[in-house]
This record gives C-alpha cells, structure tokens and sequence, in this order.
C-alpha cells in the first residue's frame, strides 16, 4: 500500500492497482495527482513484479471529472508549465509503458478522465459513467493527447462531435462507438474490470507486451513499415529475443 495523497497504489499477485483518490473534488486532476501518477508508472515500467496495471477512481461519483478548475492559470509561467510537462509527460508514460492497462470506469468521466482511459489499452465501463470532453467550453484544447487519442479510437467523426460539441454520451453510447469495451452493472465495475485484465496476462507475457508495441507503434507508421515491424516483433518473439528496439 502506498503513502501517496492524491493516488491510491496497491500491488497484488502480478497486478498493479492505481486509484485516483480525491473522491472530494471527484478526482479532479491535480497537479499533486500528476507528479504521483508520474512516479508510480516510472516504478511500474520498470518492476518485474507487475505484470498489468488496474486503473480506477474512488468514490461513487466519478473516475475523474478532468482537470482540477482551482489550478487552471496557476502555474508561474507558460515556460514553466511547459518545461515541468516536458520532464513528467505523464501521457508519454501511459502511452509506452508496455504493461497491458485495463481502465475501470464510473460516473462522471470528463476532460482528462476520457483522455486518460483513452491512453489504457482496454476499459470497461459501469452502467452510470458519463464521458464528455467539456475543454472547449472552456476555451481549451484538451491537453492529455485527447485531441489525437480519441480519433484513433472511435474515428475522426465521433472524436471531433465530441471534441467540438461537448455532448455527453452514457454508457450504452459510449460502448456503441467503442469508446469502452464493455458497459457492466456498478457492483461488479471491479470485479469485471479486474476479470479482463486476468485474462489478458493469462497468456504469454512476451506475446501481450510484443502484440501491445506492434499495434501502439504500428499506428503511426505507413503500412509497409507496420508491417516490418510486426514481421520483425514476431521474430523477436519466435528467437526468445523478446521487445524490438528500433
Ligand atoms: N476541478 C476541481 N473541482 C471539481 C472539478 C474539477 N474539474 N469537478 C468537480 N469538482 C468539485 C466541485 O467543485 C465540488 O466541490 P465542493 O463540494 O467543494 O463544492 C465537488 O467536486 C463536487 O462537484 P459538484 O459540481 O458539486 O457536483 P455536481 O453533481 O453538481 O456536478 C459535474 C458534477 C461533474 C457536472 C461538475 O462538477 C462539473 O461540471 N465539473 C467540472 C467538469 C470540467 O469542466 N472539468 C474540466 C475539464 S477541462
């Protein structure tokens, strides 16, 4: 069990569990929450111990109601903010680290909440979440890659009613245009979140990390390349040789 304020951290059995822990304030996205999440998923990476990685939100009302609106214009400078991003680029971690991620989502599930389950490489969601990017009522652009994350997901067309409406879409329609994987009852979030992840790492590990690298970095690549670089993955694999590098 952790000591962090803003996260909740737990290690059992191969599976780290990350709870964002500011049930108050609906798990608003600090900037406390972002160093902690930053430090957790360094350790994480890098520990032969977890195997795959639970993400959740405390409390009955939300995963995550976005970023925390009392810190908007509070950094010292724009350099500043953007020198700090730069070091702890929390979304670049999520985004490589090569430990399948399973994202468990309830209630309200806004601005940096979508844009954070969008970086888990599946979700499942309970029956009363709510997802909306309210950024542009804000006169924002979402800023945890949901403007590129959320494309890639669900196409440009839902992404950018999404992103320029703000409409908000349940469970049900959340599921319809793939935002999630699964819409399960409250009760069994956990449970059915949980049971996905279980049977992701019941199969090879060296198999989910190299399938996870070939469609994360195949993804930007023109085909040809993809393709190369998926040939070259499973050589990997069938050698023992494991992750390719370049
Ligand atoms: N940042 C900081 N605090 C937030 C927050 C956020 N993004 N979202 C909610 N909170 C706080 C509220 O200020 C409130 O705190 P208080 O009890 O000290 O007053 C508490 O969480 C509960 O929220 P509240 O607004 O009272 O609940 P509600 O049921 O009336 O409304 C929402 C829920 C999610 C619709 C509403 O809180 C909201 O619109 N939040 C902001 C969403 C947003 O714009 N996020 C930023 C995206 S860039």
């Amino acid at each position: 069990m952790s000591t962090f304020e803003t996260i909740k951290y737990e290690k059992d059995g191969g599976i780290a569990s990350i709870t964002l822990n500011r049930p108050g304030v609906l798990n608003a996205y600090n900037m406390q929450m972002r160093d902690e999440m930053y430090q957790v998923l360094e350790a994480v990476q890098d520990d032969p111990e977890v195997a795959g990685v639970l993400l959740s939100g405390a409390g009955e009302r939300a995963f995550c109601a976005g970023a925390d609106l009392t810190e908007f214009g509070t950094a010292p400078s724009q350099v500043i903010a953007r020198q700090v991003r730069w070091e702890r680029d929390v979304w670049g971690l999520m985004a490589s680290i090569p430990q399948p991620m399973v994202a468990a989502l309830h209630g309200y599930v806004l601005g940096s909440g979508v844009e954070i389950a969008a970086l888990c490489d599946l979700r499942v969601a309970a029956e009363d979440a709510v997802f909306g990017l309210p950024e542009v009522t804000l006169g924002m652009v979402p800023a945890a890659g949901g403007s590129q994350t959320l494309p890639r997901l669900v196409g440009r067309g839902v992404a950018l009613e999404m992103l320029l409406t703000s409409r908000r879409l349940d469970a049900r329609e959340a599921l319809r245009v793939c935002l999630v994987h699964r819409v399960v009852p409250r009760e069994r979030l956990m449970e059915e979140a949980l049971g996905l992840l279980h049977r992701v790492l019941s199969h090879p590990p060296a198999a989910v990390r190299a399938i996870k690298e070939a469609v994360r970095r195949g993804a930007d690549m023109p085909l040809a390349e993809a393709l190369d670089l998926e040939w070259r993955l499973a050589m990997a694999l069938a050698s023992g040789r494991g992750i390719v590098k370049s």
